[in-house]
Formats: structure tokens, sequence, C-alpha cells
């Protein structure tokens, strides 16, 4: 029985409605990770990354990609995907922690605040300002506020699937995410909500000066990105 976050990403799940959702999705997400990283020679961490398929574009803009996932079985995928790639390494939660102070130069955080507790994300905003360079640059997205309800979800991937051709898997995914764990798990879990306001304070707390960035990374508008560098 699943019976929280981090064990339902270890295990095959249903969240990508066949492949092409799954290869568009991780592909415009390394593109925006390409467009971010500051320089050809920045130090890169993508944290909760999970499967990454597309990580080599974003490797491609910087010096070096850290891909860090907790789950043991994402992980080794990442791992064995990128074997020998040059510039891409896969950690995991703890080789993070074992990082020199200040090395990275710009960390993201896509898709994770809201499978975690708000101690959770507390502990993990303090490592990331310990890791990072003076001026380096935090991203935390995909936030989600506190009014935005699953049926935007489901609207969302709807649009999205609408737009990239896999319109009809996406409405038969629905109809099978239902009846998964995910949804069993989102009812009793739920998922951790933020406003604007919540977030910035929580950055500001570990030390971040931070503010909304005008879009959120990837295809949900309704959810929220937030740039923060240590103050
Ligand atoms: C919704 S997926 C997001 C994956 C990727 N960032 C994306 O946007 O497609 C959340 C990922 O965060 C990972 N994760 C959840 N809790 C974590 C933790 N405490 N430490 C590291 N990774 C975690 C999960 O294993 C999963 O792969």
């Amino acid at each position: 029985m699943i019976s929280d976050w981090l064990s339902f990403w270890d295990k095959p799940h249903c969240i990508y409605v066949n492949a092409r959702h799954k290869d568009v999705h991780y592909r415009g997400l390394a593109q925006a990770i390409a467009a971010l990283a500051p320089a050809p020679r920045a130090h890169v961490l993508d944290y909760g990354c999970g499967e990454a398929l597309h990580a080599d574009i974003a490797a491609a803009a910087c010096g070096e990609l850290l891909l860090c996932d907790g789950a043991p079985n994402v992980r080794a995928g990442i791992a064995s995907r990128f074997a020998g790639h040059p510039n891409i390494r896969a950690l995991a939660p703890e080789d993070v922690e074992r990082l020199p102070d200040h090395s990275l130069d710009l960390i993201v955080l896509h898709s994770v605040v809201q499978y975690l507790t708000g101690g959770e994300t507390q502990a993990l905003f303090a490592l990331f300002h310990r890791l990072l360079r003076p001026g380096g640059l935090l991203q935390v997205s995909d936030v989600i506020p506190p009014q935005v309800a699953a049926s935007t979800d489901v609207a969302t991937l709807i649009r999205f699937a609408a737009a990239n051709g896999f319109l009809l898997a996406a409405l038969l995914g629905l109809a099978r995410t239902l009846f998964s764990h995910y949804w069993w798990l989102r009812v009793r879990l739920g998922l951790t909500h933020y406003s604007e306001a919540e977030m910035i304070d929580k950055l500001a707390a570990a030390g971040f000066a931070a503010c909304r960035a005008a879009k959120n990374m990837g295809h949900d508008q309704a959810r929220m990105a937030f740039l923060a560098r240590p103050k």
C-alpha cells in the first residue's frame, strides 16, 4: 500500500498519460532550465527532478548539471540514462547535503513543495541557502496557490494535451487517474498550498530575497514560480 508521496513517485504511475505527454513535459522543463542557466560554466542543481528525460538539453547550457531525486527507483533511472554523460550527475538528497558550501549557481525546485510539509520545505531552503554562491539563484516553481482546486489541474491538462496532440489519451488518462493511488493520496494526504506572501515569507526566513516570477515554468499558469537570491 502506498502511504506517502515519495513512495508514490518511486513506483510506476500514470500521471503522464502517454509517452508523448512525458516527452513534451520534460522537454519543456529542460529548455526552461537551460534558459535560466546563468553562464556556460554554471553549476546547476535540479532538485526533485523526476525522470528528467531531456536533462541533456539543460546540461548543454551549463558546466555541470546535478540531478537529485529522493525516490530511489527514479534516481536509478536517471543515473542509468545519463551514465557516461560528461556533465550530468545523479545524486541522492544526502549527497546534496554533502556538497561544498556556496558551490552552486542555480537551483531549481519545480513541482516539489506541494508534496512536502512546510517544515521539510523550510529545511530545504536553509540547505539551498548554504549551497548557493552569493548572487546565485533559487527558482521554486509550480507552487499551488490556496484557491486552486484539482479541477483546475484537470482543465490545464486538457488544454496542454489539445495543444500537443494527445487530447484523447489525456481524457482516457484522466479517467484512469481517478481510480489510481494518485487521487487516493491527494484526498488522504492532500497537497501543500502557498499564497504568494506565504512563499515569499518562507524564503525570507531562510535568508532569501524573493519575488514572484511573471510566469510559472512549464505549462500550468494557475501555479506560481518564485525567484530567490541569498540576501
Ligand atoms: C511532481 S514530481 C516533479 C518532477 C519534476 N521536477 C517535474 O516537474 O517533472 C515530484 C518529484 O519530487 C521528488 N521528491 C519528492 N519529495 C522529495 C524529497 N523530499 N527529496 C527529493 N525529492 C523528492 C519525487 O520523487 C518526484 O520525482
